[in-house]
């Protein structure tokens, strides 16, 4: 594998070796005062952001630094993007500047496939790395979405997961159901039928607008984000009707069966699809997450920059 750009780069068996491979690094890791291995020492590693970001951004940062790489964040808004330059340019001088990996986020869906078909050359280029294109594809965030469910529920097989809300909007969405159906999950998308993508019927998944009805049969909910700022200012449902009908609330929460688990890739809007009280509760696994997003992205950094055939440690 060169690049991490959709869950199309993987197969099931590449998949699970990932999160083996995310629990080795935190297994290796574990009881050290001194979070650093040698791993990738001597490798750089540059993050792009073109969007804003909290967690994938930083987890970047700290898997390249904990495995010794040496780590670059360029911000488009104190980069030369800002004087005009093109995305071609700025990926071409980010190669020549030596990177072994550019992960990238940019509001185009295919901005990543885009920047890794520009700066392939005769020796492959550095490893791309799609850190979330547009409405497209966030490939580690769906793999560390599936750490985390494997942990909190044993196994993904057979299991009812429900992804609900903006599926419209949500890379999150596509790269988590068509990775958890490739690992055996049975997945449903719940939302309204304006907030769902016209092409959501050739994914491998079923669709129900009622989140009620769904509660009681599920192992897993993934709540989404609202993406007001994708939506140019319209929002139907409103708001309100949206919170009502595929709000999480404390209520719901009690309709679920009692192992299943609540994960939010964040950023979450508090009180709007997610209630406090269930976001703190310790059926949800949104901090586990991000801890799980650290170890997930050390084990893709070292299957593309080191390669398959050693093991982590
Ligand atoms: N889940 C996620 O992509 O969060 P950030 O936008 O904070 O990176």
């Amino acid at each position: 594998m060169k690049h991490l750009l959709s869950i199309a780069d993987l197969t099931r068996g590449s998949a699970v070796e990932l999160l083996d491979e995310a629990e080795r690094f935190e297994q290796a890791l574990l009881g050290r005062e001194v979070h650093k291995l040698p791993t990738l020492r001597g490798r750089t590693v540059m993050t792009v952001f073109f969007e804003n970001s909290t967690r994938t951004r930083v987890s970047f940062e700290v898997a390249g630094k904990w495995m010794s790489a040496d780590v670059i964040n360029v911000s488009a808004s104190s980069s030369s993007v800002s004087k005009g330059e093109s995305l071609r340019d700025t990926a071409m001088t980010l190669r020549a500047a030596g990177a072994d990996a550019l992960i990238v986020r940019h509001p185009a869906s295919g901005a990543a496939h885009q920047i890794a078909s520009w700066t392939a050359g005769h020796d492959g280029g550095p490893a791309i790395i799609n850190a979330g294109d547009g409405t497209h594809e966030h490939p580690t965030q769906a793999l560390l979405d599936a750490l985390t469910l494997r942990q909190r529920l044993g196994d993904i097989e057979g299991k009812r997961i429900a992804i609900v809300g903006d599926i419209l909007h949500s890379r999150v969405a596509r790269s988590n159901a068509l990775l958890l159906s490739m690992l055996g999950a049975e997945v449903v998308l719940v939302a309204p039928p304006t907030l769902l993508p016209v092409g959501a019927s050739s994914w491998p998944v079923t669709v129900a607008h009622s989140f009620d009805a769904e509660l009681p049969g599920l192992d897993a909910v993934l709540m989404l984000r609202v993406q007001a700022e994708r939506m140019n200012g319209g929002f139907f449902p409103s708001q309100r009707e949206y919170s009502i009908n595929y709000g999480l609330s404390e209520k719901r929460l009690a309709l679920l069966p009692e192992h299943a688990v609540v994960l939010h890739p964040g950023p979450m809007l508090r009180g709007m699809e997610i209630a406090s009280a269930v976001a703190d509760s310790p059926r949800a696994a949104v901090l586990q997450q991000v801890t799980n997003g650290v170890h997930m992205r050390m084990a893709v950094l070292f299957r593309l920059l080191v390669g398959a055939e050693e093991v982590a440690g």
